[in-house]
């Protein structure tokens, strides 16, 4: 196999054999091959797609990179819940446990931060002592003792997502509607799951940006899950404003843990709960949808998913004390705001710039060696449909770097539309 010669062929449209990509995606997981040249794969295939067959072997490829779990030996049923990246959504945070109090086994697997999008990873990073790098043995144990660990690809599991997924961060190759795919559902089938429900987020602050293509990923989504034997279930939701009133990192974790202790915005909480049903519909546990809603809110309500929270932390080496002063740690050093231009109601929010804008204050990386600032975020004072007074603040932005929140204050000037009609939009399509 000619590394070169392979690219041209994706670059000139050809589907590539099985053997072809593996030789390919093995050779750059063991340093063979250059991160020049899977750029440009990456680049071809983002422009020319691939068909079913050569998805589904991409994903097979990627999955045997690294180790499977196996939690057949559980008397659980083994699930999970994956997002295609959206702004401020800190869902996985909050349901992970919350289904784990519920009774189901959830060995998740998060990526890190993603062009304008957040990542699980480096907002559980932010909780002082958490590893998130588990070894199998570990994470095994976790779930089986606590039915709930949240780690990131390693060495072990996906390590070919972990490389290709770092380098579509800094390559223009994100939006790619079958990468996406393979990089979400490799780590979802390496996990050893027997259901899944995915979040496709719709809109100007998610990968997918129409209603179209959003369907084209949820559908491939599904054909892989199927292909591989998990029941997939797919809900579309709207990314036209950040999830929750925070995005950022330590500030996600803080909106979490207040969602886990009962007070959580309530679009965030709609979208785990809806989430969060289907799962527990998958599973067996509630045959019909509001009683897997009232379930959720039950085990909510009795802190059992907050202590399950407490436990995954302490497991993974985490100390629970530190999050009993949660409003304490991680203080930014500066703050700024974006205050409303006229009075009205907040008409459009572009939660693209954002994303971009959070990447900017220390929320994200711009290149692959870059370090991310625990402390910074922003906190969407107003919303889409919200009234606002001229003057008032609509986005607090904060970090510990005045010069990175300078940049991220002139980025955002224009970033929310003030009109005169309320606007409503629904968040769950
Ligand atoms: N989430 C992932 O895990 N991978 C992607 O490519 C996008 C979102």
């Amino acid at each position: 196999m000619i590394p070169a010669e392979l690219i041209k062929q994706k670059r000139n449209g050809a589907t590539l054999s099985k053997n072809d990509l593996r030789k390919f995606i093995h050779e750059y997981v063991g340093n063979t091959i250059p991160d020049y040249q899977m750029s440009a794969l990456l680049m071809a295939i983002y422009f020319n797609g691939m068909d079913d067959d050569e998805l589904f072997s991409l994903v097979e490829i990627m999955v045997n990179s690294g180790k499977k779990m196996d939690f057949s030996n559980l008397d659980l049923f083994v699930a999970d819940k994956h997002s295609t990246g959206g702004v401020g959504d800190k869902v996985s945070i909050i349901l992970a446990p919350l289904l784990a109090a519920a009774g189901l086994a959830i060995p998740m697997i998060s990526g890190r931060s993603l062009g304008h999008t957040g990542g699980t990873l480096d907002k559980l990073e932010t909780i002082p002592g958490f590893r998130t790098d588990l070894s199998l043995k570990e994470f095994q144990s976790a779930v089986e003792q606590s039915g709930i660990a949240m780690i990131g690809q390693t060495n072990e599991i996906c390590p070919a997502d972990r490389k290709m997924y770092s380098l579509r961060d800094v390559t223009g190759t994100i939006e790619s509607i079958p990468l996406i795919c393979s990089s979400i559902m490799s780590k979802k089938i390496a996990e050893g799951i027997q259901g899944l429900v995915l979040d496709v987020k719709i809109g100007n602050g998610a990968f997918m940006k129409k209603t179209e293509d959003a369907h084209m990923l949820g559908n491939m989504l599904k054909r892989i899950g199927g292909h591989f034997g998990i029941t997939t279930d797919i809900v579309y939701s709207n990314m036209n404003q950040p999830l929750g009133r925070t995005a950022g990192l330590w500030c996600e974790v803080r909106e979490a843990i207040d969602s886990l202790k009962g007070n959580g915005p309530a679009d965030t909480m709609e979208i785990t709960y809806e989430l969060g049903s289907h799962l527990l519909l998958q599973a067996g546990i509630s045959d019909k949808l509001d009683h897997a809603v009232t379930l959720q809110k039950s085990i909510i309500d009795s802190g059992k998913a907050l202590d399950k929270f407490l436990e995954m932390v302490e497991t993974q080496g985490g100390n629970p004390e530190t999050i009993e002063q949660y409003k304490k740690l991680h203080l930014p050093q500066y703050n700024g705001e974006i205050t409303a231009e006229k009075s009205g109601f907040i008409q459009s929010i572009n939660t693209y710039e954002i994303g971009l804008a959070t990447v900017v204050l220390g929320c994200g990386r711009a290149k692959l060696s870059d370090s991310i600032d625990p402390s910074a975020g922003m906190e969407f004072v107003k919303k889409t449909g919200e009234d606002i007074q001229k003057g008032k603040p609509i986005i607090r932005c904060f970090n510990s770097d005045k010069s990175k929140l300078q940049n991220t204050l002139k980025r955002l000037k224009s970033v929310i539309q003030i009109g005169e009609k309320q606007i409503t939009q629904p968040l769950i399509y």
